[in-house]
């Protein structure tokens, strides 16, 4: 059965951890979803991890939608959810309903996500939840804003803790269902963790978050590097380039192909 946001409620109260990942093209999208992935994120880190920007800021949504809608063809169980690129709901709550409307209508993701939790992007949330558009709301370390935070750890001190806590409380209450905490203290994750009705989901946020999400790149070692919290499970780049080397040596060699097609 498709996996929906209420479920993942359902999946908090049942104490079940949500895996999340991100993805950028049907052939991943079909292999995460058939390994039993919960959600499936299309995350604005495609900018950095695929297409080779320096940062997410020059993502635009039809580079999202193109690959939303290629994640959509190979998706059958996951939640599919997308990130509002920079610049895409920030002008407006109008802006913020068409970006969102385009990822919907035309890639067929079933919710959005949008960083912050500022008082402008909690009225966001709240206008779009209104509408019939689930959100995913996004606080901690948000990398839109790297040229104010940088890529460190937020919330260290009691004050912003604080701060986070209550933007995270303003998104619940604003409707959102789910909030990614992004590289905060452990310490204070679980705090929101138990604070909050809906799911968080950690990157970076320690063990005790409802769920956990991870760059795909980064766990499979296509990544040139990767954030210190983020685990690799394989080393693709180096098994790619073997596999490569050994055919680009074979057709040098003329022993590739060994055999007559017919
Ligand atoms: O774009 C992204 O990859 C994200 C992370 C939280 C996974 O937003």
């Amino acid at each position: 059965m498709p996996i929906t946001t209420q479920q993942l409620i359902r999946f908090k109260q049942e104490g079940r951890a949500i895996a999340a990942l991100t993805v950028w093209d049907y052939a991943l999208a079909q292999i995460l979803d058939e390994a039993g992935v919960d959600v499936l994120l299309v995350g604005d880190s495609l900018g950095m991890a695929i297409l080779g920007y320096d940062t997410t800021l020059p993502v635009t949504l039809d580079e999202m939608i193109h690959h939303a809608k290629a994640v959509r063809r190979g998706t059958r169980r996951a939640l599919l959810v997308a990130d509002l690129p920079f610049m895409t709901y920030q002008e407006s709550v109008e802006q913020a309903f068409h970006s969102a409307g385009r990822l919907l209508k035309e890639a067929g993701v079933q919710a959005v996500k949008l960083e912050g939790g500022h008082p402008t992007a909690v009225t966001t949330v709240a206008r779009l939840v209104e509408a019939g558009i689930p959100v995913m709301g996004h606080v901690g370390l948000t990398p839109q804003s790297v040229h104010q935070l940088g890529y460190r750890q937020q919330g260290g001190s009691q004050e912003a803790g604080e701060k986070i806590l209550l933007q995270a409380i303003a998104l619940e209450q604003a409707g959102a269902f789910a909030i990614v905490l992004e590289h905060i203290p452990s310490d204070l994750a679980c705090q929101i963790t138990q604070k909050l009705m809906i799911p968080t989901i950690g990157i970076g946020a320690g063990p005790h978050c409802d769920g956990q999400v991870l760059v795909t790149s980064d766990i499979l070692g296509l990544s040139n590097r990767q954030p210190p919290f983020a685990k690799v499970y394989a080393n693709l780049r180096e098994t790619i380039t073997q596999a490569v080397g050994k055919y680009t040596a074979e057709v040098r060699v003329r022993s590739f192909p060994d055999k007559p097609p017919f």
